[in-house]
């Protein structure tokens, strides 16, 4: 297989960074397909974390060139400080990053709306991660948009970004009552981003077709997960992008018929950032404990992640929407401590059982997790790197998984450092 697609299966943060980046070691490319820098793709580089935006997770691997795909929101002022931020750690960023010149700029005006809107939910906010992720995706799809190949000229991005600030600036004055931005100075920020973004600017679906077409190694690195998925998440509480793997060929140009094997990636719990409906969610010692072991607060928010014992109605729901053959369990140590690890297997809801997942927050809202209770194993599984060192029960939690996903695991991961994996099939 020359090129696997890593996708979330729950609400975002199952580790696809640090897998990502374990598998670029055998990548050519690795290419972002949606979402922005709402992402926060956590990976260790010479023994420090590090978290990329936007960077695809490739970017420190020597040798991979690592591509932002047409389906990708991009905040070019976020990018060039995420650019010089990873260059400090001293991962080199020149020719190995292509930017699509199709992809759509988030602009100071996208963070300016979206926080205004947010408060003015107040209680009903979706919790977002104020990144302009969402007044960029509905300004693409209303044709108001201005993709990122505009920089190529500055006049002519000039021209566009002057209409469209000033319309954007009745909005915030007239519907908000904030403050106008203002224009001339957000052109003089942009333009010296431009400069510093403009060779990075390329036709990347014509390089990808190629580059698979000849066989070579390609990782497509999703972001957030399918429960945030716009089409197939829990809507509203959802991102703006198609974050499953149906997102790879419009967030790329690669035609659906060459994209490759779909791995999901699940921890071996769950955790959600934002509002929105969430089954088997903890309130007690046990999301501490989680929350705690599992350093469980957002990579780009810094907010504390809602936690709760894995819910295998929507594990199922996400191998289903994608495909998915194969799972990553990440995140397996968080759970070393614990004497039993309930899993939730079916819902009630209203008084009646259900396996399927409900495809409307509401429904989704009424849910009560059915459990069964499994035991843990007691045992540090940190230092683990083979099957053999991992203990009896907790190979069997992950058979457990395995059945009732009906998928394979090729792989879990025990610690953030990017060699805490035990691989039981190669991946890539
Ligand atoms: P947005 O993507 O910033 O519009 O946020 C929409 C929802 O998706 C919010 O609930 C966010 O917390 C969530 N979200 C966005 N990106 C991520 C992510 O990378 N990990 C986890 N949750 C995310």
């Amino acid at each position: 297989m020359s090129n696997v697609v890593i996708v979330g299966t729950q609400w975002g943060d199952e580790g696809k960074g640090k897998i990502t980046n374990a598998l670029a070691t055998c990548a050519d490319f690795v290419v972002r397909f949606q979402g922005g820098a709402n992402a926060g793709h956590t990976v260790t580089v010479n023994r420090e974390p590090i978290v990329f935006h936007l960077l695809p997770s490739g970017i420190s691997v020597p040798g991979v060139s690592c591509v932002i795909g047409p389906g990708v929101v991009v905040d070019p002022l976020g990018l060039v400080e995420e650019i010089d931020r990873v260059r400090e750690a001293g991962i080199s960023v020149g020719e190995n990053l292509l930017i699509d010149v199709g992809a759509h700029m988030v602009l100071p005006y996208h963070k300016a709306i979206e926080a205004a809107e947010e408060e003015r939910l107040g209680g009903s906010a979706i919790g977002t991660t104020l990144r302009g992720i969402g007044p960029t995706y509905a300004d693409h799809t209303s044709r108001t948009g201005l993709p990122i190949g505009l920089l190529a000229s500055f006049d002519a991005f000039r021209a566009a970004f002057e209409t469209e600030a000033t319309r954007k600036n009745e909005i915030l004055t007239r519907l908000y009552g904030r403050d106008p931005l203002d224009v001339a100075e957000m052109l003089e920020i942009l333009e010296a981003a431009a400069e510093r973004l403009r060779p990075h600017l390329s036709d990347t679906p014509d390089i990808l077709r190629e580059a698979l077409s000849q066989n070579r190694n390609v990782l497509f690195e999703g972001a957030q997960g399918t429960l945030l998925d716009i089409a197939f998440g829990t809507y509203p509480y959802v991102t703006s992008s198609f974050t499953s793997a149906a997102g790879v060929s419009a967030g790329t140009g690669v035609p659906p018929r060459m994209v490759g094997d779909i791995v999901g990636i699940a921890k071996a719990y769950v955790t959600r950032v934002g509002s929105g409906p969430f089954p088997t969610e903890l309130f007690d010692k046990d999301a501490e404990i989680i929350r705690d072991r599992g350093a469980e607060r957002g990579s780009t928010t810094g907010r504390p992640r809602r936690c709760g014992w894995l819910d295998m109605v929507a594990l199922r729901y996400a191998v289903a929407v994608n495909g998915i053959r194969r799972l990553v369990i990440t995140k397996m140590d968080v759970l070393d401590t614990f004497h039993r690890i309930p899993i939730c297997v079916a819902y009630e809801i209203d008084g009646k059982r259900t396996e399927t997942f409900p495809r409307t927050s509401e429904e989704l809202r009424r849910a009560k997790p059915v459990y069964e209770t499994f035991p843990g194993w007691d045992a540090d599984t940190s230092g683990a790197r083979t099957e053999a060192a991992l203990p009896d029960k907790a190979m069997d939690y992950l058979r457990t998984i395995s059945e009732m996903a009906g998928v394979e695991i090729a792989a879990v991961s025990v610690g953030a450092a990017a060699d805490a994996v035990v691989e039981f099939t190669r991946i890539l």
